[in-house]
C-alpha cells in the first residue's frame, strides 16, 4: 500500500467544538444600583471541521462578535464548553492557552484599524513570528514574502505602508498576517462588509482558495446572507443571543424553517427560497433590548406567525427537516416536495 505524508489536518477533523456557550456582561447602573446582566450569547453549540466554514448570521447586536471573541480566546465564556483541536480551552493551563492562541486567528471588518500605520507590511507580517517562533530575520522575511504571494500581493508590497493599499488589498494583508503562525481556525468577523461588492467577491474567493489549500476551518461572521451563500458550508442563525436555526447551508437556503431566517432570506437581494416561504416576511419593529428579552420565544415580538404558546414557552432547538430549528410552529413551513429537489 502506498502511503503519503499528510501535510495538513485531514479534512473533517473537528477543529472547534462549542457546547452551550454563554456570555453574560454586567452593566453598571451606577453607585448603589445592582449591575444589570446582559446575556449577549445564551447557550450556543456548534462544531467547525477542518476545511469547512460555519457562517454565523443575524442582525447587529445578536451576539455574533461576542461569540467570535469567545472562540478566538479573547474572552472567557461565562458558561459552556469550548474545545479547540481537542483541548478544553476553558480549563487549559496558561501554557496550553498560550499555544492555543496561535492556532486561532482573527480577521476583522476594518483591516486599516488593525494594521499599524507606521509599520511596513513586511514588519507587520513578521511581528507574530518574532514573538512566537525561533525563526531568524532572514527566515521571517522569506515567510512574509511567500505569504504575500499566497494572498495575491506582489513582492514590492513588502516595503510599503498600509495607507498605500486599497481596502481589498488591506484585507489581503490582514489575512496574510492571520496565516503567519499556521493557524487551524480563522475567525472572520464581517471581513468583507466594508468592501465594494466587486471586491467582496475577490476576497471571498481568496478565502475559499486558502481554505482548500491549507485545510483551514472558518468561523465566518456576517449580517449578510448574500455573502454567506458564497462561502458557507454550514449556517447558524442568531437572534438576540440565541441560535434559532442551524444546519447545512443548502438545506437552510432551500427551505428556511424559522420565520426569522425566512425574513433574512426574503430581504437578501438575489436569493429566492425555492417557493418555500409562504409569504414574504418583512421584519417590523425594533430588535428588543437584550437587557429585557421577550418571555417565551425571543422572536415573538416581531414574528408574523406568533401564537399564544410563543409568549410563554421558549422553543428549544430541535431536529426538523434535516436541520435544527427553535420554533413551535416550524412544521407548517415544511414542503416535502421542496426537500426532495
Ligand atoms: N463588552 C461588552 N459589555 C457589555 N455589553 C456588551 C459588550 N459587548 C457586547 N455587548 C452587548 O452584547 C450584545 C451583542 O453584541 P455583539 O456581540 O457585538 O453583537 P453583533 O456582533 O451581532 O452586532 C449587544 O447588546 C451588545 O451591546
Ligand atoms: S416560536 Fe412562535 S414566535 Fe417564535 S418564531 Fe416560532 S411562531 Fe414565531
Ligand atoms: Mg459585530
Amino acid at each position: 500500500m502506498i502511503t503519503m505524508a499528510v501535510k495538513y489536518p485531514a479534512s473533517d477533523t473537528p477543529v472547534i467544538v462549542a457546547k452551550d456557550l454563554k456570555q453574560v456582561y454586567k452593566i453598571s447602573r451606577g453607585f448603589l444600583h445592582p449591575a444589570d446582566q446582559l446575556q449577549a450569547v445564551s447557550g450556543v453549540s456548534f462544531t467547525v471541521r477542518s476545511g469547512k466554514t460555519l457562517a454565523v448570521v443575524g442582525e447587529s447586536g445578536c451576539g455574533k462578535s461576542t461569540l467570535a471573541r469567545m472562540v478566538s480566546l479573547i474572552e472567557t465564556p461565562s458558561e459552556g464548553e469550548l474545545r479547540l483541536n481537542g483541548v478544553d480551552v476553558i480549563h487549559a493551563s496558561a501554557a496550553e492557552h498560550h499555544a492555543l492562541r496561535r492556532t486561532v486567528q482573527m480577521v476583522f471588518q476594518n483591516p486599516y484599524g488593525s494594521l499599524n500605520p507606521r509599520k511596513k507590511i513586511g514588519a507587520i507580517l513578521e511581528a507574530p513570528l518574532e514573538i512566537n517562533t525561533p525563526l531568524t530575520a532572514t527566515e521571517r522575511a522569506e515567510k512574509a514574502r511567500a505569504m504575500l504571494a499566497l494572498v495575491g500581493l506582489r513582492p514590492e508590497h513588502y516595503d510599503r505602508y498600509p495607507h498605500m493599499f486599497s481596502g481589498g488589498q488591506r484585507q489581503r494583508i490582514a489575512i496574510a498576517r492571520a496565516l503567519m503562525l499556521n493557524p487551524s481556525l480563522i475567525v472572520a468577523d464581517e471581513p468583507v462588509s466594508a468592501l465594494d461588492v466587486s471586491i467582496q467577491a475577490q476576497v471571498l474567493n481568496l478565502l475559499a482558495d486558502l481554505q482548500q489549500e491549507l485545510g483551514l476551518a472558518y468561523l465566518f461572521i456576517s449580517h449578510d446572507l448574500g455573502v454567506v451563500r458564497h462561502i458557507a458550508h454550514d449556517v447558524l442563525v442568531m437572534y438576540l443571543g440565541h441560535a434559532v436555526e442551524q444546519g447545512e447551508k443548502k438545506t437552510i437556503f432551500a427551505q428556511p424553517l424559522h420565520p426569522y431566517t425566512q425574513a433574512l432570506l426574503a430581504s437578501t437581494p438575489g436569493i429566492v427560497g425555492s417557493g418555500v416561504v409562504k409569504r414574504r416576511i418583512v421584519l417590523k419593529g425594533e430588535l428588543p433590548s437584550p437587557l429585557n428579552p421577550p418571555s417565551g420565544c425571543v422572536f415573538s415580538t416581531r414574528c408574523p406567525y406568533v401564537v399564544a404558546r410563543c409568549h410563554v414557552e421558549r422553543p428549544l432547538l430541535r431536529e426538523l427537516g434535516g436541520r435544527q430549528v427553535a420554533c413551535h410552529e416550524a412544521e407548517q413551513f415544511i414542503q416535502p416536495a421542496a426537500v426532495q429537489q
